[in-house]
């Protein structure tokens, strides 16, 4: 099987970079709502804030997602089992219970391949088959294939390192800025997911992808605390820098508008507003986030490795590079998928303002590497980071079907190189202790 996770990837839909006009009603609003319970605005506790979804506990924001009971009878067909009436009855009394038709499925009829679609989708969202997007099951099995655990990983060089003097206080600075920005992003994908965009994604197979890759955010931030451990950094400074470091908080609070925008009582997909926020925050994540706001980081992380220093926290970001690379490669096919099948949505106006939030994005990345590393060092500086940031973003731009907007050239080509991991050794080969399988667990 071949694992493609390089950037280059071309595995899924192409982008469409045209079809502008008015929203089509037939393809987004005619839709039978999925999710037509809107959730009752009065429950939350208050508006959602930028630093409320940072910091509010999970039960607070899943008092926002909460739904009102539906009337029993308003579930139940014909062709319907006892079982599944009292599945229905029993769920339908708890309070604040889901619509069941978004759980169950709106239909009962068998699907059709020709029903699926990634949004606003009418057949059962629980039948994985027929499977239509086979981009989308690939990633999935692609990515269990590369299943890693960070503590597989030996660290004792790179705390052998930290204990020395042998690092200036400019790479000191680089590595904990870098642990306080990524100990806390990752968490904030997995929390958008989550909480966020995983409803709104009407297609199974998409949905099997995103289970993994939640769970691989979940992988990422223990590989981060593991590091933030092994090197005897300060946790609570580290872990709490997305509050206190301008260039950090920055980055995370454009991110977390989105999140919030989709996070709104009556958000919907079914209106041309309501897809085009959902497109919004695709691409604030998919293509800003996992595309270009950990870029600078992993120049700057694997910069040390290139010198043969840090080799395990080296090692830790190379597969960490690798797996958020597929992850943005999940998301451009899902954003491409979107357009072709509604195509009136990609108006001049979504365009323009999506090329405007990587703009945006590539300010704040740029600004977060000049703080991150103020002075020239590992044989970076500032002005690389700049046109790396810029050309990166014009990579990601097309991919989306989007006009480049730098036209800077890549100071980093080497990074191409570290993507291609199956070149440098066999992971198979160096782990430090053994893949547990199934028959391997003891259950004692
Ligand atoms: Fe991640
Ligand atoms: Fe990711």
């Amino acid at each position: 099987m071949s694992i493609s996770w390089d950037d280059e990837a071309e595995t899924g839909p192409k982008s469409t970079a045209n079809a502008p006009g008015a929203f089509s009603g037939t393809t987004l609003m005619n839709q039978a709502a999925v999710d037509a319970a809107a959730p009752v605005a009065s429950r939350a506790p208050s508006p959602v804030t930028a630093s409320s979804i940072a910091t509010a506990p999970a039960s607070r924001i899943q008092v926002v997602q909460s739904m009102p009971a539906a009337p029993v009878s308003t579930y139940m067909s014909a062709t319907e089992s006892s079982a599944e009436v009292a599945l229905r009855a029993a769920a339908a009394s708890l309070n604040g219970t889901a619509k069941l038709d978004s759980l169950l499925g709106e239909s009962t009829a068998r699907v059709r391949v020709d029903e699926k679609r990634i949004i606003n989708c009418r057949a059962d969202l629980n039948q994985l088959v027929p499977i239509k997007y086979q981009w989308a099951w690939q990633k999935y099995l692609d990515a269990c294939a590369n299943h890693w655990m960070p503590q597989e990983i030996n660290m004792s060089r790179d705390i052998e390192l930290w204990k020395s003097n042998e690092l200036s206080e400019d790479e000191r600075r680089i590595v904990k800025r870098n642990m306080g920005f990524f100990s806390t992003a990752d968490s904030l994908v997995a929390n958008n997911i989550v909480l966020a965009a995983y409803k709104h994604i009407t297609n199974p197979e998409c949905r099997q992808y995103m289970l993994r890759q939640s769970f691989e955010e979940a992988l990422h931030t223990h590989a981060y605390q593991y590091i933030i451990e092994s090197l005897g950094l300060d946790e609570a400074e580290i872990f709490n820098m997305y509050h206190e470091v301008n260039s950090i908080h920055g980055k995370d609070a454009f991110e977390i508008s989105l999140t919030r925008e989709m996070l709104r009582p009556d958000f919907e997909t079914e209106t041309f507003k309501g897809a085009q926020t959902f497109l919004e925050n695709l691409i604030g994540y998919y293509v800003i986030m996992e595309g270009i706001f950990f870029y600078s980081g992993f120049v700057m992380m694997l910069s040390f490795q290139r010198q043969n220093r840090l080799p395990g926290s080296g090692e830790q970001f190379q597969y960490i590079l690798r797996d958020e690379t597929m992850h943005m490669n999940f998301g451009i096919d899902v954003i491409n998928q979107i357009k072709i099948e509604n195509p009136d949505l990609w108006t001049p106006a979504v365009k323009e303002k999506s090329t405007e939030l990587v703009r945006k994005a590539v300010e704040l990345e740029i600004a977060y590497a000049k703080d991150t590393m103020p002075r020239g060092i590992l044989g970076l500086n500032a002005s690389m980071f700049e046109d790396y940031v810029q050309y990166v973003a014009d990579r990601r731009l097309e991919k989306i079907g989007l006009a480049k907007v730098y036209n800077a050239s890549n100071p980093f080509p080497w990074m191409s190189e570290i993507l291609d991991l199956k070149k440098e050794k066999n992971f198979f080969e160096t782990r430090v202790t053994e893949y547990q399988t199934g028959g391997a667990l003891s259950w004692e």
